[in-house]
Parts: C-alpha cells; structure tokens; sequence
C-alpha cells in the first residue's frame, strides 16, 4: 500500500557516496540538514558548496503530500502540464473540508454529502495519475505521512505548510504552494535558497507536566514568528533522544509557527521504535544500515557554534509548561505566572473549550497522556468546566485509541469525538451560528496556529496553545491561569484535589490496529479514468494560462496599503472559503479581505481610485481590472506567513494585481507570487513603506532590465502631483524572471511539453 521501500533503499544507497562527497566540497563536518540536502540535489553528486541563504539550488524531493484544500488547485494545475502520470510518489489526504459540528459520523457524512463533487475530483485525478488517495475520514494529512511514507534521510514537500511535522522521522520535510508541488509531479526539479542552519542543543531530560509541545513553545518565544525565516532547525543532543518520534513531530511541526523551512531530528531509536510499530521493519532495518549518514557528523554537535549559524540551548529538565497566545504562537506564557498577565490584558480567564488534536499534537501518545487527565476528573470527581472537542489524528490512531478504552474516558467527560481531520483547527468548526458577533472568549488547544478566527470564525476568540495534557487540564479547571503542578480543585464532594502528573503510552502496548484505514491505491493504468469538472460548478474550474504582466507598468493604481500582520489568512481567509478552493474565480472574491487597510484601519474597506469611494477589495480590483488598469498591493513585515496556500497569489493574480511591495516576506508567499508570474518586491529602505499614500499612482522606471539582484526603480505620483522615487529589491533569479515573463511557472512547464 504505502510507502516506496525500493526508493527508500535507493536514496540510502546514494547517500554514503554523496555525502562523503559533500563532506570533501564544503571542507568540514557536515550537520543533518546538510547531509539531507546535499544527498538530494537534482543533479546528484555535490559539486560544490553552496552559500546558506543565498545560493538557489536545485533539488529532487522523494516525495509529495497534498491535502484536499490546496490539492484541488495543485492537481487542477498539473493536469494543465501535459504528462501520464506523476514523477514521483505522491499522496492526496482529504481533512480540510471536513466540518466539525455534531461528531464524527454525522459530520463525515454531511462531508461526503456537501463536498463529494470535490472529493471525486480528486478521487479520480489520482487515479488517473498515479496518487495514492486517503479518502475523508482516513486522517489528519502530517499524521497519516509520519505513519506511512515519512523516513530518515528523506526529503519531501507537500502542500500544507505542516508538512515540515514529517521532521520527527528524521526528514528534510518542506511545505510548498501548489506550483512548486506541481513543478515536481512533472518531474522537475524542485528549486529552494540553500537554507542558513539553526541548532537547537536539548539537555536534560522531560518531565512530569512538561511536554514535547513546551520545547517549540518555548523556541517560538525565543525566535518569534519570523526567527526561523529561511532556516532549518536542527535539534540535537541527549534531550533529543529522550523525545518519542511523534513528539518530535510536535516540536517539527511548529517550526512553521516561527516560520523556519523546516526542522529535523537525527535518526535514534525513538524513530526506530516508530517505524516498527507501524509495520515498517524493512525501514528501519535499511536506516540502521547507514545509520551515519542519519545524524550530524560528531564534531558538529560537540562545537555546534561552528556549524550553525545560530545555536540555541534548553534544558528539558528546567522547562516549563506553557500556553502561547493569544492571537499570535510566539507570545509565551509559563503555566503559573497566567492571573497577572490574563489580567493586564483582558484576556477572560473562563475557558469555554479544551480542543485536543490536529496534526500537531494527535498521535496515539498524545491521546493516551491527555486521556490519563481526564480519567483523574472521572475518579477524583471533578466536574469538567469546560468542553472537550477531540480530532484523531488518524483512523489507525483512533481505532487504536478506542480499542484501548482511551476515547472512551473522554466520552464519558461528554467530549465531542470530531472526525479524524483537521475540524477547528482550521476554522472548520460550526461552533457558533454567527461567528462574527459572537462574544469574547477563551479556549485552550493543542493546535499550532492561533490567529484571529482560525478555530471558529470568532474574532473575539482568545485561543492559547498548549500541550494536549495541559489542555486537558485547562479544560477541567474551566481557568487560564490553571496551574496543575500547585493549584487544587474542589470536587463535586467539596473535596480540594489535585491533579497528578500525566502517563501515558508512547506506542500502544499492544500495537496498532486498523480495519479499513481509508486508502485508495490507483490502478496501473490510468490513461482509460475520466476526471470530469462540471463547468457550471461553483467549486471547480479548469485554469486557463495567465497571460504575462509584460515589463510596462505604469499608471498602476495602490489597491490596499496592508497594515501590520498580513497572513495568508488575511489574504485568502479559511473558513467558509475553503469551499471554492478548486473555483479560481469565487474564491477570489476572499482576496485580501482580512487585511487591515492603513489609511483607515478597517477591513475590506478600500478607496477606489476611479470613484472615489470606498468599497470591498475584491469589487474594487475587479473594477480596475475591467478597466485594464494594473494594481499594486503594499504591506508591512513577513507579509503573507502562515500557509503555503498559493491562492493567496493567484487571487491577486487573476484579479490582476501586478505586484506586492512589502518590508519583508515570508518565503512560502514571497515563490508562490514569482511562481504565478507576478512581482513580489521589497523597499530597500523600509520607510519608503511611510511614502506609499491613498491615491498614488506607480510607475516601474527600469523594469526592462529585470535582472538577478538588481534592483527596481519605482515612480510614486502623489495625488497633488509631487512624486517619490524609491528603490525595490527582489530575489528573483533568472530562472524566476523567466516565469516573470512567460506569465507563470506552470506556463514554462506548459510549454516544455507541448
Ligand atoms: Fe490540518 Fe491544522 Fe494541521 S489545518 S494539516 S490540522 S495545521
């Protein structure tokens, strides 16, 4: 069924030659990453050295994993490229689109009802072409990848930023948009800056309510959003080894929260262990037998300032639970110092919701260590104060659990058991009729992302990250500032009682277990399957090519001056969006409505140049658009961090923005814009950002000579006619100035097949 032993033992057959290789071109001990990376260039043996953080560099991933919202317009894309099949192996997991309302049953079934158009397109594009197919209900992507195709060594993308969880088996694993994900099932090579390295030595030893979840807690508080920008961490050390492989998937799986490439752990016998326990004996064996290649070099992790760029040092043994947020994962809170911090900033304090899984935290170990807290409400007689909500991480992991009497413990404390899928992590939760006046609140997860509105359309949701044990508690004590290790309870009796530390099972004691896991093997042959797209479908529509920007813009009209933190979120909301995900057009009518417009504060609220009045962006864009005028869109630092969905460029794309001028992107956006032929420049004096106003017009003085590290001049005319000439950078290089001028990547591609 799943995973490729024969490619498996292919790149560990390539690796000892490439990796001595690397060795001998970069002229010293080489780190994990490096040992990855430079064992996966698309053009085979190293060469030469490459500069972290400023050389492209070519690559061959092993392998690809999409998920059904930003699949849809991955495979609508590669149909467009004109090959049989897919390069190399690649999945497609249906868990976005899956509402969590009532339970699992009810609710997968009103998936399969009101999404079924979506999920037999995709059932029969991979058919066609070669992709293994989860259906809904089979699993949360990451966890379903870690169980089945992840591997030491390996390198995979996928189109979910998450994908980087597959680092807690060892991997160089990378979230892309769509187009990149598409460049590789054609059979390309896969192109990425040579990511700058950051070590994180764990000593110490983990401990009573400290979980792996604290250790990335405690690295986003340290490296902030934006800390990890263009980097892989690497974490190292004898704490390392004390970690399970699924907790390390944790720790890997929010290195996208401070928006690093990715994170990876050396190969040890927790991953061993992992790869055993689901049925993988011949990878583990085969890892075992390079298992030199799987670490770094022994030099590195005793002088590890020499080899990485930045080294970063916890003490497992000293760390401290946490809850991160709200609004943002990087904002730290150690259990215990919550009351005072809650109440300076009007955080509530009641917490409504205790929300256990996603791909982050929905492992078996997981589900076991939080079910021995709320087994101590059910036997010290504790009434829950909050509600629980739990998502399974997998069929395998749910079946399991519930074989194991572990569902059952949440059951009984009246916890909603959601489908095996990403429910209110992703804002698919139906939790309030009308979200947007809903009132203030606190809920506590064991998810990843807290932004505004991520879990229930609510703005005036306060959400707070934590381990899932923490969050159990939390979700009894019905209190934020809830601290287990110190503070009693009063039970139903009047009793004051405690809490006692978590146990749980790193892999089931009796191993894992599933009936019908929710694969779907293609057949040999695809070339006789018909995948058909209804065109009068409001979710699906065939792309037609972009045509080129061309180097003439001027006269072109700002659309919106973003202000502050501009996510993909606020480019391309979630939500109730993620219905026209396949539907270029209807899901551009979301196009940068949750920005925050400078000029005024609000959202969705912009002026049109051509009326002078105030209107939506996307009616406002549509209206230059029709008109033939260009756009320009202005933003503040790491515009566009968050997901690596490429719709939050093609919307502007096929609305016909021309470029987006921030302080900074994050990486994933910043190739999704080039990938879609549009400009994605930078000032290269931030201040400028303080010159852009309402009516301005731009016009690019020196765009004819678009060139790899030049920069671009821009004309700004004021309304009152004075005009600002600044400087742009870019990180184009020729390559991506090729697609600059062809319109797009998938029409290069396109082309080269014809
Ligand atoms: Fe799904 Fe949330 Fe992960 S949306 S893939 S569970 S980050």
């Amino acid at each position: 069924m799943a995973f490729d032993i024969d490619m498996i033992k292919e790149v560990y057959a390539n690796m000892a030659e490439r990796v001595d290789k690397a060795r001998e071109v970069v002229g010293k001990p080489l780190t994990l990453s490096e040992k990855i990376l430079y064992s996966h260039l698309w053009d085979g043996t190293p060469s030469k050295a490459f500069v972290r953080g400023k050389d492209y560099v070519d690559f061959a991933p092993d392998r690809i994993a999409c998920q059904d919202a930003t699949a849809q317009m991955a495979l609508l894309q590669f149909m467009q490229a004109g090959k049989p099949k897919v390069a190399v192996p690649t999945t497609v997991h249906c868990d976005h689109l899956i509402q969590a309302k009532q339970g699992a049953a009810a609710d997968l079934k009103r998936a399969n009802e009101t999404s079924s158009e979506v999920f037999n397109f995709l059932a029969s594009v991979s058919n066609k072409y070669g992709i293994g197919f989860w259906e809904p209900g089979a699993g949360i992507i990451h966890q379903v990848v870690l169980e089945n195709y992840a591997f030491p060594g390996g390198m995979m993308i996928g189109t979910d930023s998450h994908t980087v969880n597959a680092g807690g088996l060892g991997m160089v694993a990378i979230g892309v948009g769509g187009a990149d994900a598409v460049d590789v099932m054609a059979g390309m090579a896969w192109e990425l800056k040579f990511p700058k390295l950051i070590g994180v030595k764990l000593t110490g030893k983990i401990s009573g309510w400290t979980a792996p979840k604290d250790v990335i807690l405690k690295v986003a508080e340290i490296l902030t959003v934006k800390g990890g920008t263009g980097a892989i961490v690497e974490y190292f050390g004898p704490g390392a080894k004390s970690l399970s492989c699924t907790g390390k998937g944790t720790i890997c799986n929010m290195g996208a929260e401070i928006g690093a490439t990715t994170s990876t752990f050396g190969y040890d016998e927790s991953m061993e262990r992992y790869l055993r326990a689901t049925d993988r004996e011949d990878v583990a064996d085969a890892a075992n037998n390079v298992k030199d290649y799987l670490t770094a070099d022994a030099e590195v992790y005793d002088n590890p300032e020499q080899y990485f760029d930045q080294v970063i040092e916890i003490d497992l043994s000293t760390l401290m639970p946490h809850l991160n947020g709200p609004f943002t994962p990087d904002l730290a809170t150690e259990v215990g110092t919550m009351t005072d911090k809650a109440k300076a900033n009007d955080w509530p304090l009641a917490v409504e919701w205790g929300l256990i899984g996603s791909c982050t935290n929905s492992s078996y170990e997981d589900l076991s260590r939080a079910s021995s807290i709320a087994q101590q409400a059910l036997d010290k007689k504790l009434k829950t104060k909050a509600e629980f909500g739990i998502n399974p991480g997998s069929e395998q992991v749910r079946y399991t659990a519930d074989r194991d009497g572990i569902l059952e413990v949440f059951e009984k404390l009246d916890a909603k058991i959601f489908t095996n899928a990403c429910g209110p992590c992703i804002g698919q939760w139906a939790r309030y009729e009308d979200p947007k006046n809903a009132p203030k609140n606190s809920i506590v997860h064991s998810f990843n992302r807290n932004f505004a509105k991520r879990a229930d359309g609510n703005p005036n949701t306060h959400a707070f990250v934590a381990s899932p044990e923490m969050t159990a508690a939390i979700a009894i004590a019905g209190r934020l500032d809830f601290n287990p290790i110190t503070d009693k309870l009063i039970n139903e009796d009047g009793e004051e009682v405690m809490l006692d530390e978590p146990t749980g099972w790193e892999l089931p004691p009796k191993g894992f277990e599933v009936k019908e896991n929710g694969y779907v093997q293609p057949v040999a042959d695809g070339s006789g399957v018909e995948v058909v797209v209804n065109p009068n479908s409001e979710r699906l529509e065939l792309l037609t090519p972009f045509k080129p920007i061309g180097n003439d813009i001027t006269g072109a009209k700002l659309l919106i001056k973003a202000f502050g933190k501009c996510t993909t979120d606020h480019i391309s909301m979630a939500g109730p969006w993620l219905r026209f995900r396949g539907h270029l057009d209807n899901i551009s009518n979301n196009c940068l409505i949750g920005a925050v417009n400078a000029y005024n504060q609000k959202t969705n609220f912009v002026k049109s140049q051509l009326t002078g009045e105030y209107a939506g962006v996307p009616d406002t864009q549509r209206e230059y658009k029709a008109k033939g005028i260009k756009t320009v869109v202005v933003g503040d630092h790491n515009y566009g961090e968050g997901s690596s969905r490429e719709h939050a460029a093609m919307e502007p794309r096929h609305l016909g923005v021309a470029a987006v001028i921030v302080k900074s992107f994050a990486r994933i956006h910043e190739t999704n814009l080039k990938k879609q032929g549009m400009l994605a420049l930078t000032f290269a004096n931030e201040n400028d950002y303080d010159l852009i106003q309402e009516d301005d017009t731009f016009n690019f003085l020196d765009l004819n000579a678009f060139a790899p590290e030049k920069p671009l001049t821009i004309e700004l005319v004021h309304a009152d006619g004075s005009k600002d000439t600044i400087q742009v950078n870019h990180t184009y290089n020729n390559a991506q100035i090729e697609w600059f001028n062809a319109g797009s990547a998938l029409n290069l591609i396109a082309a080269q097949n014809a």
